[in-house]
């Protein structure tokens, strides 16, 4: 990915980046928007502007610079465009061309068996029969190296579906590290009511399933100490697996990555990039700003997600930028169709508090969340509910401070703003700023000398972060 041109973006829409769509909203967004695009989201329905992201056609009435910046964002992106089979599978990861011995298919795994596939959601499968297919060509790959790989370690291992699935398909030793003692037990107890009541069933056909052993699931905060535990547990040499890894969490995997002998190939999907566990250090949602990002690359980053890398040293991702990396632009329609309406009223809210107080702190309220319904809930019910807990010191003076017939109209007719507008131009930059942050892991690979390739795994409508890290140690 190109840095110097991602940057240049950044600075140069940092008004669109670094503020969150309600306070765009609150602070008179299009006030803050060149010219044109006011104009241009002015004029357009929502249905147009979400067109201007899904649409390779741009219509005539988009500004010149909105779609420069689109084809300007685009060039910098990862393709989220599926693999559709085993062999574009094995040509994205190893860079190399394959046919022979792979299917022509992705295998639908977890339908062979109803047991098995019983409490596993549609997104999970397919996430499975994807990573499981993908686990045999890495063992493939280092069997045809004279070094067969003969564990796998699922690290944040949930309840265990994918682990339990590849110790049943794959012959490999699985070991499974969870942080959450309720999911192992789920883990352990799904193992065995579903396993060994499938295994008994199983036994009378004949069947590719491996049912001698069970993963062996430990409750553990992982941190870069998991390396000498794999090292342990493998006997010459194993696979890592972090399926949807929030934020720093997947910053820890590479590390043990790095560190660990034995782990020889490692697949990576993160989510969540905003949230940073290790050191409970939550940044505050403040913009991007080149001046304050110090080029200077020997001070250490003061964000555990982003960057790991050199290339990307001396840059850091603000919260809302980080948050931005975490939606997905497929499906727009209906997500913005389904987005519960409260969040019209809370821009709105939002808006009054701000001229009624001078403190940042009472313009960001953590409000509570209230379920409004067409036609039915008024501003005002919205207010009393949203700001109960929260803001009751304020509730009063906003109150007073609101004309009485906005405060009896539906939070329903309170949509007819930019609101929704300005957050899918906010949307725009999602991908971009997901590419600059696997960007940044895949290069810390390499700088460490391991191999390491983007490879769009899973069918973003099915599953949205779907850019799997895919590694191996040569
Ligand atoms: C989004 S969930 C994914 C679970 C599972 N991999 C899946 O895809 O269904 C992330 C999991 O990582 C676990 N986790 C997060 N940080 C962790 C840490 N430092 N050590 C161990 N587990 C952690 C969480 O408890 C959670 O179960």
């Amino acid at each position: 990915m190109n840095r110097g041109e991602f940057l240049t973006i950044l600075e140069e829409y940092g008004n669109v980046t670094s503020t969150r769509s309600i306070e765009h909203f609150a602070l008179g967004t299009p006030k803050s928007l060149d010219g044109s695009w006011k104009d241009y989201l002015e004029n357009s329905s929502l249905e147009e502007v979400i067109a201007l992201i899904t649409d390779d056609k741009i219509g005539a009435s988009v500004p010149d610079s909105l779609k420069s910046l689109k084809f300007r964002l685009k060039a910098l992106e990862y393709s989220r465009k599926c693999v559709r089979t085993p062999v574009e599978l094995w040509n994205g990861w190893t860079g190399e061309n394959r046919e022979y011995g792979l299917d022509s298919k992705f295998k639908l795994i977890t339908s062979t068996n109803g047991l098995i596939r019983k409490r596993i959601k549609a997104k999970k499968q397919h996430e499975i029969d994807r990573i499981v297919e993908l686990i045999s060509q890495i063992q493939m790959f280092f069997r045809e190296k004279s070094e067969p790989i003969d564990s796998l370690v699922d690290i944040g291992a949930g309840v265990g579906h994918l682990s339990r699935m590849i110790s049943l398909k794959n012959g490999l030793n699985v070991m499974a590290v969870e942080g959450n003692q309720q999911f192992t037990l789920a883990a352990n107890s799904l193992d065995e009511q579903l396993v060994q009541k499938t295994a008994a069933k199983m036994r009378h056909f004949s069947s590719d399933l491996n049912f001698e052993k069970s993963p062996l699931r430990s409750t553990n905060f992982v941190t870069e100490e998991l390396a000498s535990k794999i090292d342990d547990f493998a006997e010459n040499r194993a696979i890592l697996v972090g399926l949807h890894c929030c934020g720093d969490f997947s910053s820890t995997i590479l590390k043990v990555f790095q560190k660990s002998e034995k782990a020889k190939a490692l697949v990576l999907l993160g989510c969540c990039y905003h949230k940073q566990f290790q050191c409970f250090h939550f940044l505050h949602p403040d913009g991007f700003n080149l001046e304050t990002a110090s080029l200077d690359s020997t001070s250490p980053p003061s964000c555990s997600v982003f960057p790991l890398s050199q290339k990307w040293m001396g840059f850091e991702l603000s919260y809302i930028l980080r948050e931005i990396a975490c939606h997905n632009n497929e499906n727009l329609e209906s997500r913005f169709q389904k987005t519960d309406i409260s969040r019209f009223a809370r821009a709105h809210l939002e808006k009054w508090i701000r001229e009624i107080s001078d403190n940042p702190e009472d313009w960001n309220l953590g409000l509570c969340s209230v379920k409004c319904e067409d036609e039915k809930t008024t501003f005002e019910d919205y207010i009393r509910r949203a700001m109960a807990k929260r803001g009751r010191y304020l509730i009063e003076r906003v109150l007073e401070k609101i004309p009485s017939p906005t405060l009896s109209l539906y939070v329903s007719s309170l949509s007819r703003s930019l609101f929704d507008q300005c957050e899918v131009i906010r949307l725009l930059f999602a991908p971009s700023v997901e590419s600059a942050i696997l960007d940044d892991r895949c290069e810390f690979l390499r700088e460490n000398g391991i191999e390491s390739r983007i490879v769009p795994l899973f069918e973003p409508t099915v599953s949205p972060r779907n850019l799997a890290i895919i590694a191996y140690k040569k």
